[in-house]
């Protein structure tokens, strides 16, 4: 049976919720676990989504054993582990491709389709694969699979065209072998990326980060058992917290670092939104209609690209016209047409949307394109009049553990049919082994 979500709209959400741990940093930090060798990384507050069980059976297909239960997993590498990606794998999730870095660091060799992922534009891998060829790697594409080699990386000083989250991640865990230093600059700045260096830190690697886009890592011989902490999913907080502002609600998001999300609390404060924000919890309270607001994406620190479409459906509501630019992805609009099914009044011209606020939003059937424009749309569908259904839930199930029950949780009427994320727990993918690498 297909999967949807019905959402009988209209009612304020009052409650707590708490935040899951970060999906952008567990993906990484699963992935470096296949640096180690007989030892095991014990991972505290993964969240239990989709995505993170595709890296799970990613890992599992690579060699490595991973049990993962109440949000603490354990993955232990042992001493063989293969170095050929699974194409069926790779190709459902673009974050499969951090498995690169680590791979060629291990193994000296890596073969891996090209990454698939959200339909968010285009979105090359140039920037790790230049990076790891200037490491000395030789890279190929063949038949539209990576395949890389090395006799050993070598460290040297690398300037990213651009802070991409991704290769800034690749490159730090492959540089963790490479013989002498490896600087990165004009690297991400994301929190996840922090949160990366600190688990590759306890696992026995020398890397210094200067918090302004410099990272310096000195090669190492081996690494150790660790454990490492995932940091609060910033994206997943500020969804709660928009959508307390689009049903004019009241909502604490518990167990949040403020200060990763002052971009979007500063745009909610410039909104006319009535905010608490304490150590680490966040309350949005019920205030008179938010204004429109105008705002451009960038990397962190700048407005997140991941909470672009959410804060677009809130602001359908809002007094007034809000701009919002989108600069970090192509064609990140594909919420929009869904949103206007839903009486919002959206234009777009090239990478901007305009957005006229209106009195109302009204249910509609509409379809998840990918995971933040389906959360985009279960904002919209909590402040619309009547049911909203959105399809293709597995975009949400991606990324948002137990959305439905959180949203229960906070007193809106939600039902899902078909929960993606209950099926693909019973259907997890058989582990495989193929070319391996001591
Ligand atoms: C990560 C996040 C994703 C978020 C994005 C931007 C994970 C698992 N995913 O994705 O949720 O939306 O950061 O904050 O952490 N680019 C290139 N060449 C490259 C790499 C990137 O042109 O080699 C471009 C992309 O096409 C895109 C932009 O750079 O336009 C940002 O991409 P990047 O920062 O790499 O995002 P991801 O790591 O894929």
């Amino acid at each position: 049976m297909e999967s949807k979500m019905e959402i009988f709209g209209g009612r304020p959400l009052k409650g707590s919720v708490e935040a899951q741990g970060a999906k952008n940093a567990s993906l990484p930090v699963m992935a470096a676990a296949l640096l180690l060798k007989n030892n095991t990384l014990r991972i505290t507050r993964a969240p239990d989504l989709l995505d993170v069980n595709t890296m799970a059976d990613l890992l599992r297909n690579l060699g490595a054993e991973v049990t993962f239960s109440n949000h603490e997993m354990e993955i232990r590498t042992p001493e063989e582990i293969s170095w050929e990606t699974p194409p069926d794998l790779v190709r459902k999730m673009r974050a499969s491709s951090l498995v690169l870095g680590p791979l060629l660091a291990r193994c000296g060799k890596a073969v891996m389709p090209l990454p698939g992922g959200c339909s968010i534009g285009s979105r090359p891998i140039d920037l790790h694969l230049k990076g790891l060829t200037k490491m000395g790697a030789s890279i190929e594409l063949v038949h539209g699979a990576v395949h890389a080699s090395t006799k050993g990386l070598t460290g040297c000083r690398i300037y990213l065209d651009f802070p991409s989250v991704g290769a800034t991640e690749n490159l730090m865990m492959a540089a963790v072998f490479a013989k002498g230093e490896t600087v990165l600059e004009n690297t991400a700045r994301e929190p996840e990326i922090y949160n990366l260096a600190e688990a590759l830190k306890s696992m026995g690697a020398k890397i210094e980060a200067d918090g302004m886009g410099g990272i310096r890592i000195q090669g190492v011989e081996g690494l150790n058992s660790a454990e490492a902490r995932i940091i609060p999913d910033r994206i997943e907080a500020c969804t709660y917290i928009l959508a307390g502002a689009a049903t004019n609600g009241e909502v604490t998001v518990t167990g949040v670092i403020p200060n990763h999300i002052d971009s979007l609390l500063a745009k909610l404060e410039e909104a006319g939104a009535n905010l608490t924000v304490k150590e680490s919890e966040v309350t949005i309270h019920p205030s008179p209609r938010l204004k429109g607001v105008s705002l451009k994406t960038l990397p962190y620190p700048g407005f997140p690209t991941d909470l672009q479409p959410q804060i677009m459906a809130a602001l359908c509501l809002a007094q007034g016209t809000s701009l919002i630019q989108e600069s970090v992805f192509q064609s990140r609009f594909l919420h929009v047409s869904e949103l206007n099914k839903m009486g919002a009044r959206i234009d777009i011209q090239n990478n901007s949307a305009v957005v006229t606020g209106v009195d109302a939003l009204t249910g509609a059937d509409v379809a998840a394109t990918d995971l933040r424009a389906g959360a985009a749309l279960v904002i919209a569908g909590l402040a619309a009049h009547d049911t909203t259904v959105i399809y293709n839930l597995e975009h949400i199930f991606r990324g948002y553990e137990k959305i439905d029950e959180k949203l229960l949780q906070l007193g809106a009427s939600v039902r899902v049919t078909s929960n993606p994320a209950v099926a693909e727990a019973g259907d997890r993918h058989d582990a495989r082994r193929s070319s391996s690498c001591r």
